[in-house]
């Protein structure tokens, strides 16, 4: 792996140039896990200590009986790791540290690593809830280079949020929550190995980032716990995350507007909402979403799997975006692209405007569904779906017959696709590059089938 910042992603070749269709184009598409974090070359905070500066929290006063109030303890604690360059900011194993909602700013000095390996966590009482953070608990805001690590938990105890909210009983008035931890307007972050747990409402959100680097974490929350959404990717471009494992009560991840080149690599995702790219367009809003790379995932028993979602009335698009070696075990929604989303007690009309979706792939996709549309693409009638590849899917329904659902939905499957792609329209277009695709199969020999690995 090449130590590039940048992510290198093909599609920038113009879609007509050189003989290229964009289902070549899709099939190159990479977004590299751009590494510069490697080159900051961390020493590990055990066996380095002569290196770096040990800032534990217990010797700012934390108690972490998970009664007591450390919240003082953790800020002066911040304010002494993030002055001094080469501090680890230890929360130490096995013990819980109460902490309020607190905002930890940056810039700090160099090379800042936050080690967690015990537990901390939320007062549990929203009527507590400092009224100025009611969207936020843990948010970390402006830093550059930093590393959070370890084998710590994270937990927002969040039982009393979910009993309040609106979607646990239609008495409670809709308000938000907040979310256990923000990234928030930084660069260059990695966190690797941390537990996520019980969130109020989101449980790690990746805000106005750039180089984001996510890797082992777990998180968990119960399957009904409202709008508990694993990881969120909002406003931030360059975001890999790699080897987790996620099981909450709504989207495993969710990738809203103004994000690009996000990579997902080895993700596991059950109970959950599934994988989702959206909700865009809300209120007429401007909704871009571009460059996503899925790459190997295992959905179990979620409600969606892959899943587009967006509101009529939005403008902007969701373009290029790769969904490939996905297995999924008894899926209500397998793969879905849903114009028509609408998480609102009133019906939403229908507009002329939605958020345009193209170039979407989805390869090697195999599993069970729960429904009987294991494909559905439900596209709006006046801004349609175009350039929807279909290559190798393989979806199965234990007790009866599955189907594709396409409404206003352009594009095309070749290999084998089960349940048929013939709902879809194509275009002139797609059918040429296809056909050349299906003979340049023909012609090469079956190992040649498993190519282009990223
Ligand atoms: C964020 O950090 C940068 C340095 O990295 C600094 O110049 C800027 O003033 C900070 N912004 C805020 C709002 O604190
Ligand atoms: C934490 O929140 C509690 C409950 O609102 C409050 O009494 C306490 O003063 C807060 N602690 C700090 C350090 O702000
Ligand atoms: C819903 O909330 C109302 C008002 O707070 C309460 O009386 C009712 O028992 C709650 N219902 C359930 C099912 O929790
Ligand atoms: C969506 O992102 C774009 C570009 O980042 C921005 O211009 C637009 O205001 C955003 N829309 C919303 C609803 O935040
Ligand atoms: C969105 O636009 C439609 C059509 O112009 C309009 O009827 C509707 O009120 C708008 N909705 C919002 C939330 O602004
Ligand atoms: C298809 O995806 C599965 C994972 O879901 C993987 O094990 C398998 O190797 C892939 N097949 C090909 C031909 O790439
Ligand atoms: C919106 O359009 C879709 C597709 O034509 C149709 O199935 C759906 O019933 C319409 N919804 C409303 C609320 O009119």
């Amino acid at each position: 792996m090449n130590n590039l910042l940048i992510f290198l992603v093909l599609l920038l070749v113009p879609l007509r140039s050189a003989g290229k269709g964009f289902a070549d184009i899709l099939e190159d598409l990479q977004v590299q896990e751009g590494d510069e974090f490697e080159l900051l070359d961390w020493p590990s905070w055990e066996s380095a200590r002569g290196n770096k500066v040990l800032v534990n929290v217990d010797a700012f006063g934390a108690v972490g009986d998970g009664v007591s109030d450390d919240t003082q303890a953790f800020v002066n604690a911040w304010k002494q790791a993030c002055s001094i360059p080469k501090s680890v900011l230890l929360v130490p194993q096995g013990r819980r540290y109460l902490v309020n909602a607190t905002r930890f700013k940056g810039p700090c000095a160099d090379k800042l690593v936050i080690q967690i390996e015990g537990t901390i966590v939320a007062p549990d009482e929203p009527k507590d809830w400092d009224p100025k953070s009611m969207r936020s608990w843990l948010s970390f805001y402006n830093l550059t280079k930093a590393l959070f690590q370890g084998n710590g938990v994270i937990d927002g105890s969040g039982q009393k949020w979910w009993a309040a909210s609106c979607k646990k009983n239609k008495s409670n008035p809709c308000k938000g929550a907040p979310s256990a931890v923000t990234i928030d307007s930084s660069s260059a972050v990695r966190v690797k190995g941390l537990t996520f747990q019980n969130s109020q409402q989101m449980n790690f959100v990746i805000a106005r980032s750039n180089s984001v680097r996510v890797m082992d974490v777990k998180v968990s929350a119960p399957e009904d716990s409202p709008n508990t959404d694993g990881i969120h990717i909002t406003d931030s471009t360059n975001v890999v995350l790699q080897n987790c494992k996620i099981g909450t009560g709504d989207d495993c991840i969710s990738i809203v507007n103004g994000s690009s080149s996000i990579k997902m690599k080895n993700i596991y995702c059950g109970p959950g909402h599934g994988i989702s790219i959206g909700s865009l367009g809300k209120d007429n809003s401007t909704g871009i979403v571009e460059k996503v790379v899925l790459d190997k995932a295992f959905l179990r028993g979620t409600t969606n799997g892959l899943r587009i979602k967006t509101w009529q009335g939005g403008s902007g698009y969701v373009r290029a975006v790769r969904y490939q070696d996905v297995r999924m075990d008894d899926v209500s929604n397998p793969i879905i692209i849903d114009q028509f989303y609408c998480d609102s007690p009133k019906t939403c009309q229908n507009q002329t405007s939605a958020v345009e979706i193209s170039q979407i792939m989805y390869r090697n996709i195999t599993g069970t569904s729960k429904s009987e549309k294991a494909m559905k693409f439900a596209c709006s009638d006046t801004v349609p779906c175009t350039h929807i590849i279909l290559n190798n899917i393989n979806l199965q329904r234990s007790d009866g017959t599955v189907e594709t659902f396409c409404n206003s939905a352009v594009g095309i499957g070749y290999g084998y696709v089960q349940p048929s792609a013939e709902c879809l329209s194509s275009s002139d277009k797609d059918i040429i590059i296809i056909q050349k695709k299906e003979e340049e199969i023909a012609q090469s020999s079956t190992e040649h089938l498993i190519h282009t690995e990223l």
